[in-house]
């Protein structure tokens, strides 16, 4: 059969509390695949970490990341299978994460499931990866009323969505310089903390002390939107001013100024749009402070609140899958001579579905 004769038949095909997505994930340096059913029941998730690979480079190198997913994306597809406890004749679909992020590392996914998809004759779903990333919160609760806001923490994003629905966002704030992993990331860097630096900020902040210096709260009570980047400044010149100055503490007050300000907003965007949750999601969300003093707002606001575990918050395949099963339901499976997109955008209800850069 060739692929387009098979595509017309998909469209008939129910998409379900049974149907069963295998779902992989290769946008940046871990190597993921996942059995979900349904959209949420989780019925396996594998994750092949390559941070040791890159640590030696202070960060993720794209040609390594590539030939590494190429390495590994067939045994941890075959182990999401064997530990599922499913038979392979029982996938409805294949995803993969079409974008944003490394074009090599993305195309080694994509490729992999349009390639199994033809095989079994299922359709392939490519995902957006940040969308992923905001189902995480509600693959682990479903039950969860919208509209929701989700502040959506990781290397390469810092975004406060509204979500109206399934597919349904708007944007209420956004850094203007820095995403907040990012800030992480370089401030370890320059302590001497290596990489990757939240995981090393968050361990070192525990024996500090928080109130030792106190760093700038950029555009605290100027909107929803973000800054980083002066913060990471300021953290640089105070240790160069001091140079006797205690790392942990020095850490631990740099981790309370992010902290601070995406609580505030989050807050402050849930006021604005009358929420019935939040949500928190993307790689930083694994922050051990972020994800207390998130719980502790929303409990003294009486809204509900929702930290998804660690696992959840760190790129993964589960999201993938349970994106994918939502965009199936909506849009219908996505064509095979469909590529990878390493800058695309979420789609949001006030501009168009773009594949454009931000
Ligand atoms: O979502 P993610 O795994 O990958 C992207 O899609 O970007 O996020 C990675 C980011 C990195 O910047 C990493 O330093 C940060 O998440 N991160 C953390 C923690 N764990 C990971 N930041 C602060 N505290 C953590 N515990
Ligand atoms: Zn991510």
């Amino acid at each position: 059969h060739t692929w387009w004769w098979a595509m017309s038949n998909f469209a008939n095909l129910v998409v379900d509390e049974s149907t069963v997505i295998l779902a992989i994930e290769t946008s940046c340096d871990e190597t993921a695949a996942a059995i979900v059913m349904g959209g949420h029941d989780v019925l396996s998730s594998v994750v092949s970490t390559q941070i040791d690979l890159h640590a030696q480079y202070g960060g993720v190198v794209p040609e390594i990341a590539g030939r590494a997913h190429l390495d590994l994306l067939n045994p941890v597809i075959a182990q999401a299978i064997r530990e599922s406890g499913i038979d392979e004749r029982r996938i409805n679909a294949v995803a993969a994460t079409h974008g944003p992020g490394l074009i090599g590392a993305l195309l080694i996914g994509v490729s992999a499931a349009k390639a199994l998809a033809l095989t079994w004759e299922v359709p392939y779903i490519g995902v957006n990866h940040l969308e992923a990333h905001l189902y995480a919160g509600l693959l682990e609760d479903p039950t969860l009323e919208m509209p929701l806001v989700v502040l959506l923490v990781s290397g390469g994003h810092t975004m406060l969505i509204e979500m109206r629905g399934h597919g349904q966002y708007k944007l209420l704030g956004r850094t203007i310089d820095d995403a907040a992993g990012e800030a992480f990331d370089k401030v370890a860097r320059f302590l001497g903390l290596g990489y990757p630096g939240g995981p090393a900020i968050d361990a070192i902040a525990r024996t500090g002390d928080p109130q030792a210096v106190s760093f700038p709260r950029a555009m605290m009570h100027d909107g929803l939107d973000f800054s980083f980047s002066g913060l990471k400044t300021s953290v640089i010149n105070y240790v160069r001013n001091n140079p006797a100055a205690n790392t942990a503490d020095v850490a631990a007050c740099f981790q309370e100024a992010v902290v601070d300000v995406l609580v505030s907003k989050s807050r402050k965007a849930a006021d604005l749009i009358g929420a019935k949750g939040l949500v928190l999601g993307g790689g930083v969300a694994a922050n051990s402070l972020l994800r207390t003093r998130f719980m502790e707002m929303c409990e003294s606001d009486g809204r509900r609140g929702l930290v998804p575990s660690r696992a959840m918050c760190t790129d993964n395949a589960a999201m993938i899958g349970s994106a994918a099963w939502y965009r199936w339901r909506s849009d219908g499976p996505t064509t095979l001579d469909s590529g990878a997109f390493p800058n695309l955008r979420l789609p949001l209800l006030d501009s168009s579905w773009a594949r454009g850069k931000n």
